[in-house]
């Protein structure tokens, strides 16, 4: 895959979608987002416009939701598509237990229809947003590609089941090629403090739940346990930023020109395994704010480690995450501080 090819991106407005698009517009690639905007906003994409500069003129934005196929056919009729970046889908799981149905229709009917569409037209290229939770609560560490697979929430089966129905489709049909991307914690922003993470109504995830309390949102930081066999007793995790995650969808699509790769998962994270505590202190000694903690019990259904190989990934994409905890404490806290209140602030 060359910059002068097109490629689609669904879910390009949203938080990791709209990084990667910037990244696809300054390397040269022709990019076309689809988006419903569900949980993102037009705001974002003209700030990637923005920030592309002179490249914006290659990006083509439609309001598109991917399960619509008559609009998917529409468009697939009038671009030719060399490859599709598939990050659109729904990602809170505490909201996928109470409402099911609407992350497998999202996450699962919506895939499947996008996939029907790019058979029929003969895009046959595509990397998807896997993640990290495919690994359930691993036993071993770190994480390699080939360990078992399982889930704990709607979600993560939704997950799990694209993955399965990725793996079927090139059992079938090996002209296919298909990249899962299994991404650990993305956090962080642009360094330029103009796109970040936006997620509607209260955050779910430890990063935005601290840029809340530090700008006067929330009162508190919960940390959800501190009995865990960890250096501090508290969960760790692989945090990535957002940048490298961005950079390793485009080391994906240079793979998908390699005449041997099939269908494929690789994980991107760091490697490096980090604290819940640890990382307050590294955002406290960036933002010069004090995160008040509030220490609560577990939260039901969470790992105690995780974290992943990254061996694959720099093997096979020639790909390895270049930003510490400290980059993505300040970049999250540029973005933060820059828009208190999201892309609506002023
Ligand atoms: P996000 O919510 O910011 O972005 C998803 C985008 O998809 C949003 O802009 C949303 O409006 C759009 N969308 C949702 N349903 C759609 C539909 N039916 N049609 C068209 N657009 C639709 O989330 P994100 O953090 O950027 O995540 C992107 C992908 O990566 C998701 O598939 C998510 O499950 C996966 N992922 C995210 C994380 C994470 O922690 N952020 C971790 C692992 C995997
Ligand atoms: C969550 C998702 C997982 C997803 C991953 C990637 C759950 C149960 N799992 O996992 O499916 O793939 O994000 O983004 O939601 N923490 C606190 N206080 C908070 C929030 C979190 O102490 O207010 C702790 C957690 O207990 C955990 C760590 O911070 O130890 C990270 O939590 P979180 O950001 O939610 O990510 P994951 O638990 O990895």
């Amino acid at each position: 895959m060359s910059p002068s090819h097109c490629v689609l991106v669904t879910g390009g407005a949203g938080y990791i979608g709209s990084h990667t698009v910037l990244q696809l517009l300054l390397t040269g690639y022709k990019t076309v987002v689809i988006d419903n905007f569900d949980n993102s906003c037009q705001i974002a994409v003209n700030r990637v416009q923005e920030l592309a500069g002179d490249r914006a003129v290659n990006l083509i934005f439609h309001q598109i939701d991917i399960r619509d196929k008559a609009e998917l056919k529409k468009l697939f009729a009038s671009t030719k598509f060399d490859a599709v970046i598939h990050f659109a889908g729904l990602k809170a799981v505490g909201e996928s237990v109470q409402k099911p149905l609407m992350y497998y229709d999202n996450n699962v009917v919506g895939t499947l229809t996008l996939l029907e569409v790019m058979e029929a037209h003969g895009c046959k290229k595509i990397v998807f947003s896997s993640s990290a939770t495919v690994y359930g609560w691993p036993k071993v560490l770190p994480c390699t590609e080939d360990f078992p697979l399982s889930a704990a929430s709607p979600y993560g089966r939704t997950k799990l089941m694209v993955e399965d129905i990725f793996r079927d489709i090139y059992a079938s049909d090996s002209g296919w090629k298909m990249i899962m991307l299994r991404y650990f914690n993305p956090v962080g922003a642009h360094p330029s403090g103009y796109i970040g993470e936006d997620p509607l109504g209260s955050p779910n995830n430890l990063m935005p739940f601290i840029q809340q309390v530090a700008v006067g949102k929330l009162p508190a930081l919960k940390v959800f346990g501190t009995d865990y066999s960890t250096k501090d007793g508290t969960g760790v995790r692989d945090y990535i930023h957002v940048s490298d995650l961005a950079n390793g969808h485009l080391a994906a699509l240079r793979k998908l020109s390699d005449p041997e790769i099939g269908c494929e998962a690789y994980n991107l994270g760091t490697g490096k395994g980090t604290s819940v505590l640890e990382m307050v202190a590294a955002f406290e000694k960036v933002s010069g704010k004090k995160i008040p903690l509030v220490i609560s019990g577990r939260r039901p259904g969470d790992a105690e480690v995780v974290y992943a190989s990254t061996a694959k990934a720099e093997r096979d994409l020639n790909w390895k995450a270049e930003n510490g905890i400290e980059e993505m404490c300040r970049d999250q806290w540029n973005w933060a501080s820059k828009n208190p209140y999201g892309y609506q602030s002023k």
